[in-house]
């Protein structure tokens, strides 16, 4: 069978070539198709942003014009939805409901299950699956809260008709607020794509085997679950709240990090391919700054993080292993600020990720790459005598 190299993690296995997204861990540089993080927060929408991870070029206006309009036209969803939401208890975490609603989009649209066809026929798909997983996201929190779901409203943009099918009510419309919108806009962009990561990989792995795109990126969303991954924003928010209902001892939570006996890490810092800086948390620490001052909004774990943040970055411990904080550390301060409860957070990540799913996706697709299976090295036993079931201890 020839050599195989052990690399736990794949910390250091290349596992395919890529034109999507481009990330220098030391630099902390992240760029998508050639532009910086920065300037597209800066000036892009996030389906500006969405177009063009997908397509490969930033949209001119007649084809962002399409693609938006494509994508609002797939927002309604079907009505057995309803029926299918409430057979799930009110506490589901809403990731599992969006995972299993992802799936079911093959039930409603097994077209998607002919893995040869033609590319326009899978634009579509696409831009089903844009249009429909806020509105899957939206529908899961009326769904927890027990209160109607609100269908999207034609004259609405992306994230607005997200906000209004997550917080109108049969009472009172959702007044939608420039700032809340592009605090939104940006928090999307940011988590748009991030190369091969956890759930990157996961849904390229599972589309490899010619499953179709809606089962790749419902497996995605469940790899993002976890709290080393898309998790750790729900996980952030617990840890300040906690160490706020501590007494804001930071130290405490710093020592426990560090000792290796006990499991609890820093959530919100860390990450396998930074090591000086992430971007994203740049960005977002100055945006959580401003999207409180400018909501009137006081969160006192803000305080918290910035504390937690600047004896970390002072401990050797945390220099020493490179340990900065990430995306998340600041995103779950500005979520909250918006109005969006924690269990919610990690399925606005899989909102922002899913484009980058989505070109990661495509790409495998059209480069046509094999069937993803990993090698091992076996370490059992190969020459065992077999007992029968009375004769075994
Ligand atoms: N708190 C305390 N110690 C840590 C932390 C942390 N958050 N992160 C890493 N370490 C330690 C780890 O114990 C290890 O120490 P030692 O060398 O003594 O054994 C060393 O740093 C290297 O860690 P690792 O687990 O080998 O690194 P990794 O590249 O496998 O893991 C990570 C990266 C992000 C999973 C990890 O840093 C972590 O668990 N962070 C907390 C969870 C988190 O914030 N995740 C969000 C990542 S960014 C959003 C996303 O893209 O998903």
């Amino acid at each position: 069978t020839g050599y195989i190299t052990l690399d736990y993690g794949f910390k250091n296995t290349g596992s395919t070539q890529s034109a999507v997204t481009f990330l220098d861990g030391e630099k902390g540089i992240l760029k998508h198709r050639g532009y910086s993080i920065e300037e597209l927060c800066e000036k892009s929408t996030f389906l500006e942003v969405a177009n063009l991870l997908i397509y490969g070029n930033l949209p001119n206006k007649a084809h962002l014009a399409s693609f938006t309009e494509s994508i609002k036209g797939y927002q309604l969803v079907h009505e057995n939805y309803r029926k299918i939401l409430e057979g799930f208890p009110s506490h589901t975490h809403p990731m599992g409901i969006l995972s299993a609603l992802a799936t079911t989009l093959n039930a409603f649209h097994p077209e998607a299950l002919d893995p040869h066809r033609p590319n326009e026929q899978v634009d579509l798909s696409i831009q089903k699956l844009m249009g429909k997983l806020p509105t899957f996201t939206a529908w899961a929190y009326t769904h927890a809260k027990g209160i109607a779901h609100n269908y999207p409203k034609s004259g609405l943009g992306y994230v607005e008709n997200f906000l209004h099918m997550m917080f109108s009510t049969k009472l009172k419309e959702y007044e939608i607020d420039p700032v809340i919108v592009r605090a939104l806009e940006k928090l999307l962009i940011l988590h748009a794509d991030h190369e091969q990561n956890c759930s990157a990989s996961t849904v390229r792995i599972v589309g490899s085997s010619n499953a179709s795109i809606y089962a790749s990126v419902a497996a995605g969303i469940n790899a993002l679950w976890g709290p080393l991954h898309g998790g750790a924003n729900q996980g952030v928010i617990q840890m300040l709240d906690e160490i706020q209902a501590d007494g804001g001892n930071v130290e405490k939570y710093i020592n426990k990090a560090k000792d290796k006996d006990d499991p609890f890490r820093l959530m919100g810092f860390g990450h396998r391919v930074y090591k000086n800086f992430d971007p994203r948390a740049k960005i977002i620490k100055k945006d959580a700054d401003a999207v409180l001052a400018k909501l009137g909004v006081s969160d006192p774990i803000l305080d918290i993080a910035k504390k937690l943040e600047e004896t970390a970055l002072q401990d050797s411990y945390f220099i020493e292993r490179k340990l900065f904080p990430n995306v998340d550390f600041y995103s779950g301060i500005i979520l909250k600020a918006i109005g969006i409860p924690t269990l919610m957070f990690p399925v606005m990540f899989a909102m922002g990720r899913l484009p980058g799913w989505i070109a990661q996706w495509k790409e495998m697709r059209e480069n046509k790459e094999p069937i993803g299976r990993p090698r091992q090295i076996y370490t059992g036993n190969t020459d065992l005598e077999y007992k029968p079931i009375e004769m075994r201890s």
